[in-house]
């Protein structure tokens, strides 16, 4: 165990702080002295040319007098200044010389100052000029001043002033100890002010910073870090954090993999081969559209939600294994709120492993990158789902802009070191390139989540060539199936000028290569997720059959974002159908669908929405007894609780997408049967069929065949139910969500980054 920090180790940073105080105090004080010095030194000249004026007022006063003495005798002239040569308060007196030196009168007080006013007449005669000096005698400061008479031609003799300035002097030191007074008062006041605040600002959060690093190190604590002074130092911490609980684990890690049986990845083995496969790089950045983890404002208070669709699903464990930072749209209206000023924050929220980098898009941006170009155009165009595309130019322009902010987004968090950037879907289609024309030491690699139509599809977008160039600024490029792969070469093949290299499935264009591969994704197992189990899970289930009136139906559970892909209405007619064909499941059979709103800003999807609800109302209306419905169409986002209670329960599950690039549903469901018999339906146009071939395959277009698959499933033997379960639960556990990333991550590191040509059109 570690020890606590010691009194000692505390009180270090505050001698520090203290010492900068007064090296701050000692440089403002000498400053501030020095000024006020000279400041003093200004206001006694001025006190001494006021004095000096007055001499020169009061010897003119006097000259003309003192001229007509100077041409009597001796003592006539004595006799005519008799009176006058006397001072007052700090004037002195006078004194007169002749031309010869011999004074012929002078003030009582000018005799202790015979010396000084002398000197002072003879230099003003000699030189035929007017003379001021101040100087020190008989224990005061005078100030002098000798006049030649007359002033102009040769002097027949000279009029000395004397004043007496000590009262100068001493005002001088009054004014300064009044400065020194307050410069000492400004000195503390630096000294508490550059105490504190450095306290307060840095030393104490680094103090706290340098503890939690201890507690790291040593106790392996996994609580967030301090509250940190600066954006960078934040983010760098939480992904110190993260890296190091990573590299800790790699030990443990690798020994436990090689015990495992080679195929099966977990959360730890893939941890290991990230930092291996990572390397230098050491950084690991996931960027999407959609976040992992929203905040939504209930009742003027956040709540956190997990947005629904596969790609949260499947990356969010991939981050929690290996740490790093996923940059998102911060979508929620209490995103800002629960973020740092710059939308960082860590999740999960409770159990740190991860830094979230919010990205804020104005409703404009929104609208035209989110809801136009990605969701009316591009999700139309890769979906053969019968939806007619829609591409408006302002879209794109917001598009292009969005995909812009992105880019700035990561090369900010990726700072000069390397980076392995994975960037997420057709939303930010020209973020590869737009990173590699900046940075083309960093590694990129791009997923789509979403099928690659036919080139004769794509063709149709007006942007076909500015999207596939933004693409192939990535390092590698991985789709759910070879299928989507072998399209997108053919795309590329046909619209742009590239070579296309079939054997190795890659793309060489302006002297730079993209490979492109399949990775087909998958789920996280359950067993590693914080849902309900044993008595719990049995309560939950008696609560959901009692809530729904559900009593021992045949439950079939669909669980889908409400998008037009999904083939909803297809499936609802399958249930309809198989009711009209076998009569005696009226009654005993159920459908439950969860349906999650989605996209719900866009025309199509309100109004899919609405038909769904009137199709469900309408097969219902039909068929529904006072105890039973068969259609139980719950509209709502669904917590990932209430997901596994219904995948766990139901007997049957039910896939109808009319296209889907793998659809992550058929998996969550094999692995909430670990040990179940469901039966699983599943559309031959989601990617998942390829790999769950022991699910009953249906085209749900043609609704006689699916009801008869519904059918077949209700009646399948257990033991067949058991078989085929296993197999595609074997399927599943083997090919897991780790494995994927594992896999995409070696192939990325297998790549040399070299893709460095500037955009064309983007
Ligand atoms: C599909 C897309 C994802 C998207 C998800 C949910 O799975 O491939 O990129 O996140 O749907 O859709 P949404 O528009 O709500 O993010």
């Amino acid at each position: 165990m570690s020890s606590p920090p010691t009194l000692e180790r505390r009180r270090r940073p505050l001698a520090r702080s203290f010492r900068l105080g007064l090296f701050v105090a000692a440089v403002l004080g000498n400053a501030t002295g020095l000024f006020a010095w000279q400041q003093v030194q200004h206001e006694r000249r001025i006190d001494l040319e006021d004095v000096t004026s007055r001499s020169y007022a009061l010897a003119q006063q006097l000259s003309a007098r003192v001229s007509q003495a100077l041409e009597l005798p001796e003592e006539e002239a004595r006799e005519s200044l008799e009176g006058r040569l006397e001072g007052y308060r700090r004037l002195l007196g006078y004194a007169v010389f002749r031309a010869d030196g011999r004074m012929v009168g002078a003030g009582t007080a000018m005799f202790d100052f015979a010396r000084e006013t002398e000197d002072a007449s003879r230099a003003a005669m000699l030189s035929q000029q007017e003379l001021v000096r101040v100087t020190r005698a008989a224990g005061a400061r005078i100030h002098i001043l000798a006049k030649p008479v007359p002033p102009a031609g040769t002097p027949a003799g000279a009029l000395v002033v004397v004043h007496d300035v000590s009262y100068l002097d001493d005002r001088a030191t009054a004014r300064f100890s009044q400065y020194a007074f307050w410069i000492l008062i400004e000195t503390l006041l630096a000294i508490a002010l550059v105490v504190g605040s450095t306290w307060l600002a840095y030393e104490r959060p680094l103090s706290k910073l340098a503890d939690w690093m201890r507690r790291l190190r040593v106790d392996n604590v996994a609580e967030a870090p301090p509250g940190l002074p600066t954006g960078q130092l934040r983010s760098e911490s939480d992904r110190l954090a993260a890296s190091f609980r990573a590299a800790r684990s790699t030990g443990r890690a690798l020994s436990e993999a090689a015990v495992h049986v080679e195929q099966v990845w977990t959360r730890d083995r893939l941890r290991a081969h990230a930092i291996a496969s990572l390397g230098e790089a050491n950084q690991l950045i996931v960027v999407s559209n959609r976040e992992p983890y929203m905040h939504r404002r209930q009742d003027g208070k956040p709540r956190l939600m997990v947005p629904a669709g596969g790609l949260v699903t499947a990356l969010d464990p991939v981050l929690e294994a290996c740490g790093g930072l996923w940059i998102a749209h911060g979508a929620g209206e209490a995103d800002r709120e629960t973020a740092d000023a710059a939308g960082r924050l860590t999740v999960p929220p409770g159990d740190p492993r991860y830094t979230l980098r919010r990205v804020w898009l104005t409703r404009e941006e929104e609208q035209g990158y989110y809801y136009g170009l990605a969701n009316e155009g591009l999700w139309p165009l890769c979906h053969l789902a019968h939806e007619r595309p829609i591409f408006r130019v302002e879209d794109w322009e917001q598009y292009v802009r969005v995909n812009r902010r992105f880019a700035d987004t990561v090369l900010e968090e990726a700072g000069a070191s390397g980076a392995v950037i994975l960037v997420q879907d057709y939303h930010l289609a020209l973020l590869p390139r737009m990173l590699k024309s900046t940075r083309p030491d960093l590694r990129v690699g791009l997923f789509w989540h979403v099928p690659w139509p036919n080139p004769e599809a794509f063709r149709i977008c007006p942007w076909a060539v500015e999207i596939l160039d933004g693409m192939l600024g990535a390092d590698l490029v991985g789709f759910h199936l070879q299928q989507y792969g072998n399209n997108f070469l053919d795309t590329v093949d046909r619209t742009i000028e590239s070579r296309v290299d079939r054997d190795h499935f890659a793309v060489e264009l302006r002297g730079s290569r993209t490979a492109v591969r399949p990775f087909p994704i998958s789920v996280q197992p359950w067993v590693e997720r914080n849902v309900p189990r044993d008595q719990e899970l049995a309560g939950q289930i008696a609560a959901v059959r009692e809530q729904h009136q559900l009593g021992d139906a045949f439950i079939a559970v669909g669980v889908d974002r409400i998008d037009y892909t999904k083939g909803l209405p297809e499936r609802f007619r399958a249930c309809e159908r198989l009711l009209q064909l076998y009569p005696q499941y009226r009654g005993r059979f159920t459908l439950v669908q969860l349906g999650a709103p989605s996209r719900t800003h866009i025309p199509r999807y309100r109004e899919y929405l609405d038909h769904l609800e009137a199709l469900a109302d309408e097969i219902n209306w039909k068929y529904q007894t006072d105890r039973w419905k068969p259609i139980r169409f719950l509209i709502g986002h669904h917590d990932a609780d209430t997901v596994y209670t219904y995948l766990h329960m139901a007997p049957m599950c039910i896939v109808s997408s009319l296209h889907d690039g793998m659809n992550l549903v058929a998996k969550e469901y094999v692995a909430a049967q670990a040990g179940g018999s469901g039966v699983l339906v599943l559309s031959e146009f989601a990617g998942a069929s390829r790999e769950l071939v022991d699910a009953l395959i249906v085209n749900p277009y043609d609704i006689e065949q699916f009801a008869e698959a519904i059918r077949r499933g209700i009646e399948m033997p257990a033991t067949e139910r058991f078989a085929r379960m296993q197999r595609m639960n074997a399927q599943i556990e083997a090919n897991n969500i780790y494995r994927w990333a594992g896999n995409l991550l070696s192939e990325l590191s297998r790549t040399q980054p070299s893709n460095v040509v500037s955009t064309t059109g983007s």
